[in-house]
């Protein structure tokens, strides 16, 4: 065995797009491609109140010196109070900083595969990361086809049925909000639903938060999560703030494990501080600094929540233009009016996506999610629906 054993490993196919689509020299082009914010120029702003903070955070701070694998303390104190505004929850969890939302996501699967546990269920299809990050701690999956992005339904039964043939301790994966990739959340009913099959069957919860406050609400994202993570004695919270604050690059989330109570949960905490000293030792700072800083400023929270409600304002009214489209062959756009956040999903061939790209210079990810973002206005919109009316036809 050596290093000249290994085989090239293929590109990510997400983040390829990015590439691609940079070196595209059609002045029209249209990036639906990677999930990112965009506003009416097609840019990922750095948010007011970001700007703000990191220019207070630059003038005030006074050593760069190392400040723990637990990160930020104050940082994550903060944003679970924020994020879930649950002080009794909170109490029976302990939560520590992470490299994004991904790198709270391969803290859980390190501790869980540390606890023993084998397997993950998810419901289909899912982030395409997410099934990689757990199998490279040793965790299979079994995904559960639940999502039918063609009919817009997110099939609660299917999935409560299937995991009737979870065993005691596996580990369910929920979108917090904003489902990736469809953008099909499900209702109030579904997760008490839910809840109740995951606190019968002794299920673990493990909610990826990725997208709070571009859904339906900040306060509102956090009820379906809370919901569950109330109901079970064990489970996970993996935050990402890449998106709701913007900070995609400063690698910026956390991760919080609940158990019964306080002492429980400090047990959870020292495999989290163990397993995050041998992967990163450290996480890196300034996105956790900022976020502390814009929580603890009530007028600079208050310009930060202002932003955020008009990114989600700007999402619906896009998401509302292209339900307007109606039929279009196969496609039935109006299902788009259903879900909510960034994503959705079209029931496109590996054929109709390559002659969006090649033909009408609109990427997309292969599976046929679009970032409904990458649409800079209402025309955007329209030249995109007319192309899929020339694809289609
Ligand atoms: C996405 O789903 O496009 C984003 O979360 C970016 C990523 O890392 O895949």
């Amino acid at each position: 065995m050596s290093l000249s054993s290994l085989s090239a490993q293929p590109e990510d196919p997400l983040l390829h797009i990015i590439e691609q689509y940079s070196a595209d020299s059609r002045p029209d082009k249209i990036d639906l491609g990677v999930g990112v914010f965009r506003d009416p120029h097609g840019h990922t702003p750095v948010m007011a109140a970001v700007s703000e903070a990191e220019m207070r955070h630059w003038k005030t701070q006074q050593t760069k010196a190392y400040v723990g694998p637990a990160g930020d303390r104050h940082f994550v104190t903060l944003l679970g109070e924020e994020a879930l505004g649950d002080a009794s929850l909170l109490a029976r969890g302990c939560g520590v900083q992470t490299p994004g939302g991904t790198g709270a996501l391969r803290l859980a699967a390190e501790v869980l595969a540390a606890a023993g546990v084998k397997r993950l269920w998810a419901a289909a299809p899912t982030w395409t990361n997410h099934l990689p990050v757990f199998a490279a701690a040793g965790i299979e999956s079994r995904l559960v086809r639940v999502f039918d992005p063609a009919e817009g339904v997110y099939e609660a039964d299917r999935f409560l049925n299937a995991l009737s043939d979870a065993e005691p301790g596996d580990v369910v994966l929920l979108h917090g909000c904003g489902h990736n990739p469809t953008g099909l959340d499900p209702n109030a009913a579904q997760w008490e639903s839910l809840a109740d099959r995951l606190a019968e069957r002794r299920l673990v919860p493990l909610v990826d938060m990725a997208y709070q406050g571009l859904a339906d609400g900040f306060a509102e994202d956090a009820a379906g999560a809370l919901a569950v993570l109330r109901r079970a004695p064990y489970a996970l919270l993996a935050y990402s703030c890449d998106k709701n604050f913007g900070l995609y690059r400063e690698r910026t989330g956390a991760l919080w494990a609940f158990a019964p109570d306080a002492p429980g949960a400090r047990i959870l905490e020292s495999n989290m501080l163990a397993k995050a000293r041998v992967n990163w030792s450290m996480p890196p700072d300034h996105g956790a600094a900022v976020v502390r800083l814009i929580l603890e400023d009530s007028a600079l929270k208050r310009c930060w929540h202002e932003e955020l409600d008009g990114m989600r304002q700007r999402l619906t009214g896009l998401r509302a233009a292209l339900a307007r489209g109606g039929r279009i062959g196969s496609v039935d756009c109006s299902v788009l009016g259903r879900g909510r956040g960034l994503f959705a999903t079209l029931p496109l061939s590996p054929d109709h996506i390559r002659r969006l790209c090649e033909d009408y210079a609109i990427y997309m990810a292969g599976s046929g999610r679009i970032n409904i973002a990458g649409f800079t206005d209402e025309g955007a919109v329209a030249t995109f629906l007319s192309a899929l009316r020339e694809v289609l036809a």
